[in-house]
C-alpha cells in the first residue's frame, strides 16, 4: 500500500493535459502582460462571483470550466440547508444542524482493488490537486433541482493516478463508517456505510467529480466534507458523500439504495423523465430556492447533459437499466 504525498504530484497529472497546456499559455501571457495581472484577474473575477458566506476556508485559484456556463447558481443557504445525509439525520434540514459533529481530520481516502499501484492519500494532500482547479457549475437533480458552483478534482483524473487495470470494470465508493463522528449510523436504518457506484466508462467521464468545495469554499459537513462525488447526469442519490474508499472491480458494485429497494433504485440512476419511478413521475421536478412550492420545471434526459453522456449508452434499453 502507498501512500502519496504532495512532492509525487505533477500538476500535468492531474487536470487534462489540454487544460493544463491551456493554463501554463495562461500563466505565461499574463507574466508577459506584467506580473500576473491577467491571471489574478480571472480568478479574481470566478471568487468574487461565486464568494461563499465565509463560514469556510476558501479555495485558491478558481477558474470556471465550461460545464454549466449560463447558469445561475442556487443560492448557497438554499444548497446547504436542504440536503440528505442520513448519517447526520434523517430530516432536510437534520444534515446542516448536525454538520459539527462531523470532524473532517483526520481524513484519508484508500484507493484500492483491480489497479497497478493502489494506495492511501491523505485529505490534505487531495485539496493540493485543486490547486489547478476549475469551478464547475452542475445541475443537479433528485425531486427537485439546483446549480451548485462545485469546486473539484475530475474524478477520472484522480483515479488514473492509481492505473486501473483491465479488469476494472467497476469503481466502488464507500462513505466512512464512524458513528462518534456520524449520529445517523447510531440507527440501524441502512447497512452502514453507505456505498455507491459508477462503470469505469462512467468514472472516467469529465464531467464526473470528486468535489472538494462549493461556492469557492470547502464543502461543509451536511454536503458530503471533506470530499464527495457529483454525477451531474445522475439523480441525487448517486453522489455518495464523505468518501474514504474508492476500489476498482470487476463485478458491478452494490449500491446502497439499490440494495435498499432494487425496484426502485436502480444501479445506473440516469436521469430519465421517460421512465417514472414506480411511486412517482420522473417528467418534472421543482427548482429550489423559487419560493415554498417552487415552479415546477420539465426534466431533461441525463439532466440535459445529453449531448456529453449518451453515448456512455448506446444499445442500452435504459427502461432495463434504469
Ligand atoms: N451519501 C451518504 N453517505 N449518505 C446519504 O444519505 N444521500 C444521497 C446523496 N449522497 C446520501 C449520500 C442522496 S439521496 C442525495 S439526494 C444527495 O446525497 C444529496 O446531496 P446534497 O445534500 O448535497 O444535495
Amino acid at each position: 500500500m502507498r501512500t502519496y504525498r504532495p512532492g509525487q504530484i505533477k500538476p500535468s497529472e492531474i487536470t487534462n493535459q489540454d487544460i493544463w497546456l491551456k493554463r501554463r499559455q495562461l500563466i505565461k501571457a499574463g507574466m508577459a502582460a506584467g506580473a500576473g495581472l491577467l491571471l489574478g484577474g480571472a480568478s479574481g473575477l470566478a471568487a468574487a462571483v461565486y464568494a461563499g458566506p465565509g463560514k469556510n476556508q476558501k479555495i485558491a485559484l478558481l477558474k470556471e470550466s465550461d460545464y454549466g456556463a449560463g447558469m445561475e447558481p442556487t443560492r448557497y443557504k438554499s444548497i446547504t440547508t436542504y440536503n440528505n445525509f442520513y448519517e447526520l439525520g434523517y430530516g432536510k434540514r437534520a444534515p446542516a444542524e448536525n454538520a459539527d459533529a462531523l470532524k473532517t481530520r483526520p481524513w484519508s481516502v484508500k484507493v484500492s482493488g483491480e489497479c497497478a499501484r493502489p494506495g492511501v492519500m491523505d485529505i490534505e494532500d487531495i485539496m493540493k490537486l485543486d490547486q489547478e482547479e476549475r469551478i464547475y457549475r452542475f445541475r443537479c437533480v433528485e425531486a427537485w433541482s439546483m446549480v451548485v458552483p462545485w469546486v473539484g478534482i475530475p474524478l477520472g483524473s484522480f483515479l488514473k493516478r492509481f492505473e486501473p487495470g483491465s479488469k476494472a470494470k467497476y469503481v466502488e465508493f464507500e462513505t466512512l463508517y464512524d458513528p462518534e463522528r456520524m449520529p445517523g449510523q447510531r440507527r440501524e436504518v441502512i447497512d452502514w456505510p453507505y456505498r455507491e457506484g459508477l462503470r469505469i466508462d462512467e468514472a472516467m467521464h469529465p464531467l464526473a467529480l470528486l468535489a472538494t468545495g462549493l461556492y469557492g469554499e470547502v464543502l461543509p459537513g451536511q454536503n458530503g466534507a471533506p470530499l464527495r462525488l457529483v454525477v451531474p447526469w445522475k439523480y441525487g442519490f448517486k453522489s455518495i458523500k464523505s468518501i474514504v474508499s474508492i476500489r476498482f472491480t470487476e463485478e458491478q458494485p452494490i449500491n446502497t439504495w439499490n440494495a435498499i429497494a432494487g425496484d426502485e433504485y436502480g444501479f445506473f440512476a440516469n436521469v430519465n423523465p421517460k421512465v417514472p419511478h414506480p411511486r412517482w413521475s420522473q417528467r418534472r421536478h421543482r427548482v429550489l430556492g423559487r419560493g415554498i412550492f417552487g415552479s415546477k420545471e420539465d426534466t431533461l434526459l441525463f439532466n440535459g447533459y445529453a449531448e456529453d453522456v449518451a453515448s456512455l449508452y448506446s444499445g442500452m434499453d435504459l427502461r432495463k437499466n434504469f
